[in-house]
């Protein structure tokens, strides 16, 4: 049997990793091929992984024929080297021929390989295209073939700053089911000012559910997604609501990053928790009916840590005592007056609105 062993942090596994795959199932006539996780890089920080077991379970949802998962590495724990895998491949399969898969990017430092001799010895280095620099030298040193498969532009770390489009669907539903990733791809998506304000809105909303028995999980995450989308242009905003039906004609400016966030969340990052949703629908507006997780966003997006209104300690202190009396003076001082005091004109429906939640 030929068998492949393609390595990699899988962090989270893409669309180029099952491009690269096939492409190697295809060109090399595999039998099989196995992803095998890495535990932990030696020369990255753990912190930039997910756990051992998403992307494990990631991996399995986007498995092809031929293709399987290892979980040796991971298994194994520590660090994990490229020798000890591939040991363990041959000592599994010693009458087969193994393959080990490296991306073109890894070419230049081969020579720097723990044990790379015996690597090359054990099994044949197969090298994918990744981009055009790689050193010719090792490519013969350690007679690798080169595999001339199409260069696909997918990356790990660009999902991980916010290009959601490298996954595959069920993969990012997978995702947003376990609220993974969020804080690489809100720094990537927000100033360094607007991303403290969403920890002080969760932390601050995390409280007030804590003292009203309610989600302390489900208060968290909406203070910690409600202005994701907050710093999109206005152009950015309204050219991506045109396929809700949503335009400058029935849509505000000031309504527009609540609305945003919602259907950004929901239909690309696929938050599934739409009680979560609703309430950052509405952080900004308010609405006749809200629930008490919406009235909590509110009352903590406005008086977290990090604000600065007259009063605002006592703000808390009453919020913190009691929801609705908190959202009463919060609704009056920093939403109905200060919009009064900067001269804003507000349509009926929302001084309705916020008149029914005031004072
Ligand atoms: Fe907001
Ligand atoms: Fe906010």
């Amino acid at each position: 049997m030929k068998i492949a062993i393609f390595g990699g942090s899988f962090n989270p596994v893409h669309k180029g990793h099952i491009m690269i795959a096939k492409d190697a199932i295809n060109m090399l006539n595999l039998d099989k091929l196995y992803f095998v996780p890495a535990n932990k890089n030696p020369f990255k920080k753990v912190s930039d992984y997910v756990s051992n077991e998403h992307r494990i379970e990631m991996l399995k949802m986007v498995l092809e024929n031929k293709m399987e998962v290892s979980d040796f590495e991971t298994k194994r724990g520590g660090n994990s080297y490229t020798i000890d895998t591939v040991k363990y491949f041959k000592n599994k399969f010693p009458n087969d021929e193994l393959f080990l898969l490296i991306g073109s990017d890894n070419v230049t430092k081969l020579n720097k390989w723990k044990d790379i001799d015996e690597i090359a010895s054990l099994v044949k280095i197969v090298v994918f295209n990744r981009n055009n620099k790689y050193s010719k030298i090792n490519l013969k040193k350690y007679n690798c073939l080169k595999l001339k498969n199409e260069f696909h532009d997918f990356s790990s770390s660009q999902y991980r700053s916010g290009n959601l489009s490298m996954v595959e669907e069920n993969v990012q539903e997978y995702i947003g089911k376990n609220f993974l990733y969020f804080e690489d791809i809100a720094k990537s998506f927000l100033s360094i000012e607007r991303f403290k304000h969403l920890r002080f809105t969760a932390e601050f909303a995390a409280e007030l559910a804590k003292n009203n028995s309610m989600s302390i999980k489900k208060a968290y995450q909406a203070g910690y997604m409600h202005d994701i989308t907050k710093e999109w242009s206005e152009q950015k905003a309204y050219s991506f609501l045109k396929k809700y039906g949503l335009n400058e004609q029935n849509l505000l400016p000031y309504q527009l990053h609540q609305t945003t966030a919602y259907y950004w969340l929901k239909d690309k990052y696929k938050y599934p928790d739409l009680e979560v949703l609703e309430a950052i629908k509405i952080h900004t507006s308010m609405a006749l009916e809200m629930t008490e997780l919406a009235k909590i966003l509110f009352i903590a997006d406005k008086i977290c840590q990090g604000r600065t209104w007259k009063g605002v300690q006592n703000m808390r202190k009453i919020a913190l005592e009691n929801l609705n009396e908190g959202l009463k003076i919060v609704t009056q001082v920093c939403a109905l007056d200060w919009n009064i005091e900067k001269g804003i004109i507000f349509t009926d429906e929302q001084e309705k609105i916020y008149k029914k939640w005031a004072k």
